[in-house]
Formats: structure tokens, sequence, C-alpha cells
């Protein structure tokens, strides 16, 4: 029987799940055997020097239609994840290829975000085809309007600052809040958005400090007596923001990091949605012989590219119109 692997890799996303099970049942439904690759790429290598916890039998898994049951709710991922970065060396791609060839499979499926793909490229240019599906809560993968997780994270966002939201207005204080994205402000700006944050600080756009103070203190003068400020992870520093504004403004303020809770939990609607189509359509990728390619959305639809349009350094541009509203009706 012909043979289809998936993994998933990099930081883990809510709805990657979701896309293990459509690859999993399209997989069947096309006559493929699914063998689900546990934490990565970790699953094809074995490290030498490296104790494995594993065999090389035990890292991976036959995926039947039950075994990805009551999953599509779940968060985390069913085959673990790890960042692999033995990956980068040719020594273990070629090892890779080798333990694809010995498990029969014709193609891989690999959830993840641009670290995943660079190893999906390397591997189907050493003749394993590759499809990639993206994975990660930021958003920040070129050529695709969506990554599987970014919803259920900016939401968990969302529902984590209208909690701080009762305390900050409780203490007429100024909350400052730091959301996940390392090099993205995606995340940041929506949320910023949703919760009608004062400001919205990502490292995509130029920010005063001494400007956002002013502003806060222009909506005291005004009766708004506490006030939410969202600042992205690679901005860092929520403390240092926060003493600045009290500093400014002599208003109390709080720096809250909500880091890698914004990482777990059920899925939402759109991200188990997405993920199922996205799933269901690398399949269909690889059933048609297609490799080197990742599957994403573009106006709401399933499209796909060659991996390294994914991974071209472009950089996606940042949604300034979004940006301009929320800074305009914050007030
Ligand atoms: O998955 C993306 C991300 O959550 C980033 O927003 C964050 O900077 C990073 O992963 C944290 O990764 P780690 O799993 O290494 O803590």
């Amino acid at each position: 029987m012909r043979k289809i692997g998936v993994l998933t890799s990099g930081g883990d996303a809510p709805g990657m799940n979701a896309a293990v099970r459509a690859v999993t049942r399209a997989g069947i439904s096309k006559g493929y055997e699914v063998i689900g690759i546990k934490r990565g790429f970790n699953g094809l290598i074995n490290v030498e020097g490296k104790e494995s916890r594993e065999t090389m039998d035990a890292k991976i898994k036959e995926l039947g239609v039950r075994d990805v049951s009551n999953i599509i709710h779940t968060g985390g991922t069913i085959l673990y994840t790890a960042r692999c970065l033995e990956f980068k060396e040719q020594h273990y791609i070629s090892q890779a290829k080798i333990r694809c060839d010995e498990l029969g499979l014709v193609g891989v499926v690999v959830i993840g975000g641009d670290g995943s793909f660079r190893g999906a490229r390397d591997l189907s240019l050493e003749g394993v085809p590759c499809v990639g599906i993206p994975g990660t809560i930021d958003n920040d993968i070129y050529c695709t309007e969506y990554t599987i997780g970014y919803d259920t994270a900016m939401n968990t966002a969302m529902q984590m600052v209208d909690k701080l939201r009762d305390t900050a207005q409780s203490h007429d204080r100024c909350s400052v809040v730091e959301v996940m994205g390392r090099r993205a402000g995606w995340i940041a700006l929506n949320v910023g958005l949703a919760v009608g944050a004062m400001a919205a600080i990502t490292t995509e756009m130029p920010y005063d400090i001494n400007e956002v103070a002013d502003k806060i203190m222009k909506s005291k003068e005004n009766g708004k007596q506490h006030f939410i400020i969202i600042v992205s992870e690679g901005v860092g520093d929520a403390d240092g923001i926060a003493k600045k504004i009290e500093e400014l403004t002599g208003i109390e303020s709080r720096a809250t990091i909500l880091g890698h809770v914004q990482r777990g939990g059920s899925p939402t609607v759109r991200d188990r949605v997405n993920a199922s189509k996205l799933g269901y359509n690398a399949v269909e990728l690889l059933d048609e012989g297609k490799g080197n390619r990742v599957v994403a959305m573009k106006g709401g639809k399933v499209v796909d590219f060659d991996i390294l349009e994914a991974l071209s350094k472009k950089r996606k541009q940042f949604d300034k119109r979004l940006y301009d509203i929320s800074r305009v009706i914050s007030m």
C-alpha cells in the first residue's frame, strides 16, 4: 500500500490536531496508509551522541481513522513537536531520506512555521516530496494570510486582556500586556483593536512613548479612568514600558506577559475549519504527485505555492489601515 507521512514541527498551535486528522482521513480515503512521525523531523533521524528516548520504530505511529477521533477540538499536537536544529545539516537530511525510503513514504505533510518549511524544502530536494501547511500562532509566513492557531491565540489573548481590564478598571490603572509574536505584530495589532487598547505597539510601526503617554492623558481629561496598552513580544520590555508610562502620566501601571497560555486551548471554529481544508488540500497535492509546495490561504480560499515562495525573505505587508483605524478609534 502507498504511504504518506505527517509531522508537526516548531511551536505548537491550536488546530494542528485538526490538520493531522484531516491529513489522516484524506490520505486513507485516497487509499494511502498514513504514518504519524513524532516530534517533528526528530522522528526521522537518530542524533549521534544524544541519548535517544525512543527507538526509531517508536518514533512513528500508523494513524488509522479512529486514532484521530476526538482530537479536532484539542490544542497541542498528538504527534508532539520540536525544533530540530540538526536538520540544518546535510548528514541528517540524508538520514531522513533513507528513513522515509525504509518506511516507504511517497510524501510527507509538514505542519509548522517557516523553520519547518525549510526542513520540508530540504527533504523535498533530497527526493521526498513534502507539502507544508502553515501552523504557527504568529501568522508570520509570507504568502498566506492565515496560519493555523492564529485565530485561537488571538481569542485567548483577547479573553485574558478582558480579565485584566476588570482589575485595571477597579484600580484606575494602566495595564501593559505583552502578547506573543517574536517577529510579527499581527496578534498585537488585532488584539489591541479587539480590546479597545489605547495603543498596540509592534515592531512594524514606529512608536513614541511620549505620544502614548499624551494620548493617555488626553483620554483621562476626557473621563477615561483605566488604560490598556498591547505590546508585541518582538518589542519586548513590557515592564519598562509600564514603568515609563507611570513616570510620564502618574497613572499606576502594571505589566503582564501572557506567554505560552496563547499557544494552548481548544481551537476556534476558524482554526478547525481552515486546518481541515488545508490538511485535505495538502494530501490532494501529494496525490497529484506534487511536492515542494505549501498550501496557503488567500482571500479565504486555499491556494498553493512553491515552498521557496513561502520562504522568501519578503515580509508580509503589515495591515497599516487596520493599525490606523485602531489608533483613530481608541480615544
Ligand atoms: O510559535 C511561535 C511562538 O509562540 C512565538 O510567538 C514565540 O516567540 C515563540 O514561539 C516561543 O517559542 P518557545 O516554544 O521556544 O518558547
